[in-house]
């Protein structure tokens, strides 16, 4: 896939922030989800590894954390992250095909990556679902891009965030995917446990850069930005920083939690 990741320290440090504000907000979607000590789950799409070392300190010694990524620089920056924990193993893998063990998983996470895949999710969704055991969960996240705004807002950045979504576009993925996370679990045969949109309004603190930052080379690779483009967008953001008082952040985040049938019609 094209997804262009930079994995700079900036970008490693929101995927921790990310982390960690989903795991104190999604407690009770992984206890639904059956996440606790002792569990085995799997991160499908698990970049540079902050929700795997989450996942592997909670499900703990006795239980099992199994990340993949097709990402070869981001398999390399989770390994770093789940350094001491040896409950936790990634690899590189598709999310259609991660060569995981099937009906070997009591949860598997698959977050932020269908917005990446347009025209595959049904196919990822229906893969997580032949890993999980029978009565086990498929825990989906993903975003409606749509509706991400910041206040007091930047026209620079606005910028920046609608090329963003114009190259994904371009590439047939859909960004208001979060929405839609209900009906691909049952697309796939599975019962929705729980189904809960919206997100926190945050205060955006300093040096935080976007998923769109990120994409920079590729969106100059797509002809969409240039170098007075990079230039501008980096001048809003150190603009941004030196800002006393914080802006807001509207993010709108889809938490979904489909059961595996335990026994399938024909059996
Ligand atoms: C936006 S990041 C999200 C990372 C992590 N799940 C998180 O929420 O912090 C998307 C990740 O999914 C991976 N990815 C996207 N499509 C994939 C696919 N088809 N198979 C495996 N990995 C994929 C990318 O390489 C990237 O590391």
């Amino acid at each position: 896939m094209t997804y262009a990741l930079r994995l700079s320290q900036e970008e490693r440090a929101r995927y921790r922030v990310m982390a960690e504000m989903a795991h104190a907000g999604e407690v009770a979607e992984w206890a639904t989800a059956g996440i606790a000590a002792g569990a085995r789950v799997a991160d499908i799409g698990c970049g540079p590894g902050a929700m795997l070392r989450v996942l592997a300190e909670t499900v703990g010694p006795d239980g099992r954390a199994d990340g993949v990524d097709s990402h070869p620089g981001a398999v390399a920056a989770a390994q770093e992250e789940i350094t001491g924990l040896p409950q936790a193993s990634v690899r590189v893998g598709q999310a259609t095909d991660s060569g995981l063990e099937p009906d070997a998983y009591d949860a598997v996470m698959c977050r932020h990556v269908l917005a990446h895949n347009g025209g595959k999710e049904a196919a990822i969704v229906a893969h997580l679902a032949t890993l999980t055991r029978p009565g086990g969960a498929v825990f989906l996240v993903d975003i409606d891009g749509a509706a991400i705004r910041l206040h007091p807002e930047d026209p620079d950045l606005t910028d920046l965030n609608q090329r963003y979504h114009e190259l994904h576009r371009a590439r047939g993925n859909d960004l208001t995917v979060g929405v839609k996370l209900g009906w691909l679990l049952e697309q796939a045969g599975l019962t929705v446990e729980a189904f809960r949109g919206g997100g926190p309004m945050l205060r955006v603190p300093p040096f935080l850069r976007p998923p769109s930052w990120a994409a920079r080379d590729a969106l100059v690779a797509a002809g969409l930005a240039d170098a007075d483009d990079l230039a501008r967008w980096e001048a809003a953001f150190q603009r941004a920083d030196q800002l006393v008082e914080r802006p807001w952040m509207s993010v709108a985040s889809f938490v979904a939690v489909g059961r595996v049938p335990v026994s399938s019609p024909a059996g």
